[in-house]
């Protein structure tokens, strides 16, 4: 079994969505515990140049990239100029992501379409700007898309970002297949579920205008109670990287409650029940627990 300093020491790593959260978290790690330059890429240039200097202060490599991965153009520019300053890129992870809360009827059309090219896009852009040069070079490579346990159940009131997180387990299955039809051996897909980690992802996430504000409001808190329950953003990180030095597909943070929910799904399938709403919404039995 290879152990992540085996897998990843020395070596370059690229995190979209890297300034805060599980993606800061990965810097971290990648950086601090597991000796790889890190090339954090952002939208947010104020939390990017935080981030960056929280590193280096550490002693750790790590360098900014400001780039919005809705833009394909941006991203290949990032692929560049990684390549021409650092060479290959051992470990790609494409893990920006964003939130939207409310009925999918009150749903404004700007959210819809900023969290599919954040959400969705974005990892493509990922993968097509850095996987040509992955397949040509002989050095091994990771690439990790963030789906989220949400991506093997439904949940009412996140509509478009559940969508979100099927399609990039759907890629990222077909990304799998598509590396080893390519006969690309030294390069592992995988795809990280992650159940609740401490974020600030339920407080930027989009709610709505017009409907059911209270509603869309009522999903937000529900989240945030989540929250309280949820892994640290470095344990996160530790568990991921683990999993993906060992070549893991389904990179999970919470095996107990991610095969869970995978269990139910699969379930859920085999009989091919209508999805029920989760335990404690407002209109089931157990409600308030
Ligand atoms: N936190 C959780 O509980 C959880 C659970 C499952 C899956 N995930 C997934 O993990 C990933 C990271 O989420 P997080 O919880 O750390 O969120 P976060 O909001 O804390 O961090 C997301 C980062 O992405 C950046 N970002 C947003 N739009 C961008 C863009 N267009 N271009 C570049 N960067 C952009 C933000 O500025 C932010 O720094 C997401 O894909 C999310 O869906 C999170």
């Amino acid at each position: 079994m290879t152990s992540p300093s085996e897998a990843f020491s020395g070596g370059t790593a690229v995190i979209t969505g890297a300034a805060a959260g599980i993606g800061a978290g990965l810097a971290r790690h990648a950086a601090l515990v597991l000796g790889m330059r890190v090339v954090i890429a952002d939208i947010d240039e104020q939390a990017l140049e935080q981030t960056c200097a929280e590193l280096t202060e550490d002693g750790g490599k790590a360098t900014t990239a400001l780039v919005d991965v809705r833009e394909a153009a941006a991203v290949e520019g990032l692929a560049d100029r990684v390549a021409e300053e650092f060479g290959p890129v051992r470990l790609l992870v494409n893990n920006a992501g964003l939130e939207q809360f409310g009925y999918l009827w009150d749903t404004p059309v700007a959210n819809w379409e900023r969290l599919v090219a954040v959400n969705i896009n974005g990892v493509f852009h990922g993968i097509r700007a850095f996987l040509p040069r992955m397949l040509r070079q002989s050095d091994p490579a990771w690439v990790l898309n963030l789906s989220s346990v949400g991506a093997v159940t439904a949940v009412p009131m996140q509509a478009p970002y559940i969508m979100s997180k099927h399609a990039v387990l759907a890629l990222t299955e077909c990304l799998h297949q598509e590396v080893a039809l390519a006969g690309a051996a030294h390069i592992h897909v995988g795809a990280v579920l992650p159940g609740a980690v401490v974020s600030r992802i339920f407080d930027t996430a989009g709610g709505v205008e017009g409907g059911d504000l209270r509603a869309a409001e009522e999903a937000r808190e529900a989240m945030f109670r989540v929250r309280e329950r949820a892994i640290g953003a470095d344990e996160a990180a530790e568990t991921i990287l683990r999993q993906a030095a060992e070549k893991e597909f389904y990179i999970v943070t919470q095996p107990e409650t991610v095969f869970g929910v995978m269990r139910e799904r699969a379930a859920q399938l085999t009989v091919r029940s209508a999805p029920a709403l989760p335990r404690g919404s407002r209109f089931t039995a157990d409600a308030g627990r």
